[in-house]
C-alpha cells in the first residue's frame, strides 16, 4: 500500500480532483472519520488507495445526484462546484449565515467583462447601475461594487436590507473595534455575576473527559465510517450516564438554564418585548448578555456603526440558541443540557454564555471588512427596504443617496440580475426570527413571494408567477431601454 504524508495527500487531491486540496482538507477526513490515519516513523501518513476510493466516491455522488434531477443538460461550468467554500464566502459575503445565497462567483461570471464560449457578450460597464429587486443578503450589489458598477438592491425583509447595507457601507474601523469592546465588557460583566463562566469551565472539563472516554477522534469517527459501531445502540446507552452526571453538577450549582429570570420585567426596560420564542431558544443567561450587550447599543451615535453592531450580535445569538449544531439551520427541539452530536459525533452542549461567540464573530467581522475594503471601488449602492412589487425606485433611491439618484434619472438602470426567492421553500424572515424578536424589527412576512407556508400547490404556483412578474413590470419602469435581465428559475 502506498502511503502519503498530509502535505503530500493534499497535493495528489488536488491533481487527481482538478481542485485545490489543502492539508487542513486532509486534516478534516481524518478528524471525520472518512479516511484512516497511520503512522510511519512517527510521521502521521494517510493510504493513497483509500483517499482515491473517497475522491471517486464523493465526485460520482455529486454529478449522479444532480444529473439525475435535471438530466443530462447541465453547464457544469456555471455550477461553481469546484470553487471552495471559502471562496464562496470570502470576505463580507461571510457576516451573518443566509439560507439561498448566491455564489458570489456566478454574479462575477455576468456581471464582469469577459466572454468565453457560453457568455457570448458584454452585458455591464464599470459606472453602470444593476438593480437586484430580491437583493436578500446582498451578494449582487457586493459583487457589482468590487467591479465598479453601481447597484440598487431591494428586499421586503428589513434584517436582509440591514445585512446587505453593513456588508457595503464604509466605516471608521477604529471606532468600532471600540464600541465592539464595549460591548465584550458588558457582556463578561453579566457573566461574571451570573457565575455562568464556572459553572461553564466544570461543565468543559466534565465534556472533554466523557468524550476523550466513549469518543475518541478520530477512532470513534473512523469506526462509525466502517460500520464498526451501531450509534443507535451505543450512544443512548452513554447519554444515560452523561445526563444523570449534568443533574448533579446543576445541582451543586444550583443553576437553571431555562429560569425564572427571562420572563422578569429587566426585559421590558431594555425595549425587547417578552416573547415565547426568546424564552424558549435561549438560555437564561444568555438572553441577560444579550440584553446588556443592547444597553451599549443605545448610547451609539452612528446608526451605521450600530447597525454593524447589531449584526455581530445577531450572528451570535444565532450560534448560542439552544439548539444542537445540526438543527443550526431550521430549529426542531430545543435542548438544555448535554446531547449527542451527529455533526461532530460526539457529545456537545448548549451554549449557556455568548461570550465566546460574539468575540470571535467581532474579531471576524472587523476583519472581512477590512479585505473587502481592499477590493472596493467607487460604485454607489442603495439598499431599499420595501415590496418589489409597487416600490418607486427613483423616490426611495433620492430619500437615501442623492449621487446615486442624480447618476439614476440621467441614465436610469442598465440590467437586472436577480435571484426570486424559492417557491414553497423558505421563509425569508422566519430565519433570522431571532433578530426579529430581540431588536424588535418590523416583519413584512405577509409581504413575501413564495413563501413556504403557502406550499408549491397550483394556487401558490399562481401566486408566485404573478407575483415575479409584477415585479419586474414595477421595475421596467426604471430601466433603460433594451437591458439585460438575468433570473435565477426554480
Ligand atoms: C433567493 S433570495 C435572494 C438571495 C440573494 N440573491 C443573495 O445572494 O443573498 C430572495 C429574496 O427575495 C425577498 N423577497 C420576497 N418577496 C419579496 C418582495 N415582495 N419584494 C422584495 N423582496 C422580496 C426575500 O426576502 C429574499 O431575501
Amino acid at each position: 500500500m502506498n502511503y502519503l504524508t498530509i502535505d503530500d495527500a493534499a497535493a495528489w487531491a488536488s491533481r487527481f480532483t482538478k481542485k485545490k486540496v489543502t492539508s487542513s482538507n486532509i486534516s478534516y477526513l481524518i478528524q471525520y472519520g472518512r479516511i484512516k490515519k497511520h503512522s510511519k516513523s512517527g510521521t502521521t501518513v494517510v493510504s493513497q488507495e483509500e483517499l482515491k476510493q473517497y475522491y471517486t466516491s464523493y465526485m460520482n455522488d455529486l454529478q449522479s445526484k444532480f444529473t439525475e434531477k435535471l438530466g443530462e443538460d447541465i453547464n457544469w461550468s456555471l455550477a461553481f462546484h469546484k470553487v471552495k467554500e471559502k471562496e464562496t464566502t470570502k470576505h463580507v459575503h461571510r457576516l451573518h449565515p443566509y439560507k439561498g445565497k448566491f455564489i458570489p462567483q456566478l454574479v462575477e461570471y455576468f456581471l464582469d467583462q469577459h466572454t468565453d464560449g457560453f457568455k457570448k457578450e458584454v452585458f455591464f460597464q464599470p459606472g453602470d447601475i444593476v438593480l437586484d429587486p430580491f437583493c436578500g443578503s446582498g451578494t449582487t450589489l457586493v459583487q457589482a461594487n468590487e467591479l465598479g458598477i453601481h447597484s440598487i438592491g431591494i428586499d421586503v425583509s428589513v434584517f436582509n436590507c440591514l445585512m446587505t447595507k453593513t456588508k457595503l457601507a464604509e466605516y471608521n474601523l477604529r471606532s468600532v473595534s471600540e464600541w465592539a469592546k464595549r460591548i465584550e465588557q458588558a457582556i463578561v460583566k453579566q457573566s461574571t455575576m451570573s457565575k455562568v463562566d464556572e459553572f461553564d469551565s466544570r461543565l468543559n472539563d466534565f465534556i472533554s473527559s466523557l468524550n476523550k472516554e466513549h469518543f475518541p477522534s478520530p477512532d470513534y469517527k473512523y469506526n462509525l465510517a466502517q460500520g464498526l459501531i451501531n450509534e443507535e445502540d451505543y450512544v443512548p446507552e452513554v447519554m444515560a450516564q452523561v445526563n444523570d452526571q449534568y443533574e448533579k453538577l446543576l445541582q451543586e450549582y444550583n443553576f437553571e438554564v431555562h429560569g425564572e429570570v427571562t420572563q422578569s420585567s429587566f426585559e421590558a426596560q431594555r425595549g425587547v418585548t417578552q416573547s415565547a420564542f426568546l424564552n424558549t431558544w435561549f438560555a437564561d443567561n444568555v438572553l441577560q448578555e444579550a440584553l446588556a450587550a443592547k444597553d451599549v447599543l443605545e448610547d451609539m451615535p452612528s446608526e451605521e456603526e450600530k447597525e454593524l453592531l447589531m449584526l455581530i450580535l445577531s450572528r451570535t445569538l444565532r450560534s448560542c440558541r439552544t439548539t444542537p449544531h445540526y438543527e443550526l439551520e431550521r430549529l426542531n427541539t430545543p435542548v438544555s443540557g448535554p446531547y449527542y452530536c451527529y455533526k461532530h459525533m460526539k457529545v456537545c452542549r448548549p451554549v449557556l454564555s455568548m461570550l465566546r461567540m460574539y468575540r470571535r464573530y467581532a474579531k471576524d467581522t472587523i476583519k472581512r471588512l477590512k479585505e473587502f475594503n481592499e477590493l472596493r471601488t467607487a460604485g454607489c449602492f442603495s439598499v431599499l427596504a420595501g415590496d418589489a412589487r409597487e416600490i418607486d425606485i427613483f423616490s426611495e433611491v433620492s430619500k437615501n443617496n442623492q449621487g446615486l439618484f442624480r447618476l439614476l434619472k440621467d441614465k436610469k438602470i442598465q440590467g437586472i440580475f436577480t435571484s426570486p426567492p424559492y417557491l414553497g421553500q423558505l421563509n425569508y424572515h422566519e430565519q433570522h426570527q431571532y433578530a426579529y424578536e430581540f431588536f424588535g424589527l418590523k416583519s413584512h412576512e405577509d409581504l413575501e413571494i413564495g413563501i413556504a407556508d403557502q406550499g408549491k400547490g397550483l394556487q401558490a404556483r399562481k401566486d408566485y408567477i404573478e407575483g415575479v412578474s409584477d415585479v419586474l413590470l414595477n421595475c421596467s419602469r426604471f430601466l433603460a431601454d433594451d437591458c439585460p435581465y438575468f433570473c435565477r428559475s426554480q
